[in-house]
């Protein structure tokens, strides 16, 4: 006792509390409630930066890293192969498959595989599964779900997840169809603000399915830094049923900005603070870029 209030004593930083850790799905392994995603840091930073920030996200106790084959034209992929290297087996890596073909998928799997330097990645998701047509391409036959399910007997894939940004529908049905047992999907309260958060329609089929949860879109793609603080976007996200959150930073600083939040003692926003971010959240995501916006603005106003 006294050896635990001495140490705690000396902390005068909350980057050095532990990272918080939680199951993922059923897989035995703990990850830390954040997740360092790619298709940021990695893209926009040279080799030696890109490998600093990643170990120091190590340092600071992230265990888990998602990206994909299509992020930074496999340079995410590349930079996190190098940043690994020795220590691949004490982390958990995902990644993502994007060809909904057989043939496309094991060449892009093959890819994935040498550019991480590994054998073997523990999760791979089919990658943004958004509308109807890609729905009927990945569960018709000999499509990636045939490749992925061959990888995995090859013991080159441990688990199989599926993501997406838009469609809770079209998310909410494959979970039911295919015994997936890990799920990518928006858990941000700037996604709430626009009643396409998959909180309600896509988390409790997930959980009864006993799957992994992995949260996206915190802060809306990057648009939070408009916030006055983005420690209650955190807070709402790390406040829902999520095993871990994906996020992606462009500096060091940024991610021991997010580690330092992530590690406080957390509390999930009341109703009525939630209700105050909302209109922020609204405030601030009319910078959406015009892609995005076209998917979100049929919510607005409603
Ligand atoms: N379908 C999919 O599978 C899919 C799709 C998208 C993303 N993802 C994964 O999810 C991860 C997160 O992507 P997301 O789209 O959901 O983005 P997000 O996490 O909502 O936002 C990340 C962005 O927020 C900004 N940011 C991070 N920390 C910050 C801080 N402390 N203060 C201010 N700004 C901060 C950075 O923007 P700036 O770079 O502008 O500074 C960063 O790039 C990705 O890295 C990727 O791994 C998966």
């Amino acid at each position: 006792m006294a050896a635990i209030l001495e140490r705690t004593a000396e902390i005068t930083d909350d980057l050095d509390l532990p990272m918080p850790q939680r199951p993922l799905g059923k897989f035995g392994w703990n990850a830390s409630v954040l997740t360092l995603g790619g298709v940021k840091w990695d893209t926009m930073r040279p080799d030696d930066e890109a490998i600093a920030l990643i170990h120091r996200a190590l340092e600071l106790g992230i265990n888990t890293f998602d990206t994909a084959f299509i992020y930074g034209k496999g340079e995410s992929e590349r930079k996190l192969g190098l940043a690994l290297e020795g220590i691949r087996r004490k982390v958990w890596v995902e990644t993502k498959v994007i060809d909904r073909t057989y043939d496309g998928a094991k060449e892009q799997m093959e890819t994935s595989l040498t550019r991480l330097k590994t054998d073997y990645v523990d999760l791979m998701f089919v990658h943004s599964v958004d509308d109807e047509e890609q729905y009927r391409q990945i569960m018709g036959p000999n499509s990636v779900i045939k490749a992925i399910e061959e990888f995995r007997a090859a013991g080159h894939i441990r688990h199989i997840g599926v993501s997406g940004h838009w469609v809770k529908d079209v998310q909410a049905r494959i979970i039911q169809e295919y015994p997936f047992e890990a799920v990518l999907c928006p858990v941000g309260i700037i996604n709430l603000a626009y009643d396409y958060s998959f909180v309600d329609s896509v988390l409790p089929i997930a959980r009864e399915r006993g799957m992994a949860v992995l949260a996206m879109k915190i802060l809306g793609a990057g648009r939070a830094k408009n916030a006055r603080s983005v420690e209650p976007y955190f807070r709402y996200t790390l406040g829902q049923d999520i095993d871990t959150a994906v996020v992606g930073v462009d500096s060091i600083a940024q991610l021991e900005e997010n580690v330092r939040i992530a590690k406080r003692a957390q509390r999930a926003p009341t109703d009525s603070e939630i209700a105050a971010i909302l209109s922020e959240a609204r405030e601030i995501t009319q910078e959406w870029d015009e892609g995005e916006f076209d998917y979100v603005k049929g919510y607005m106003n409603q």
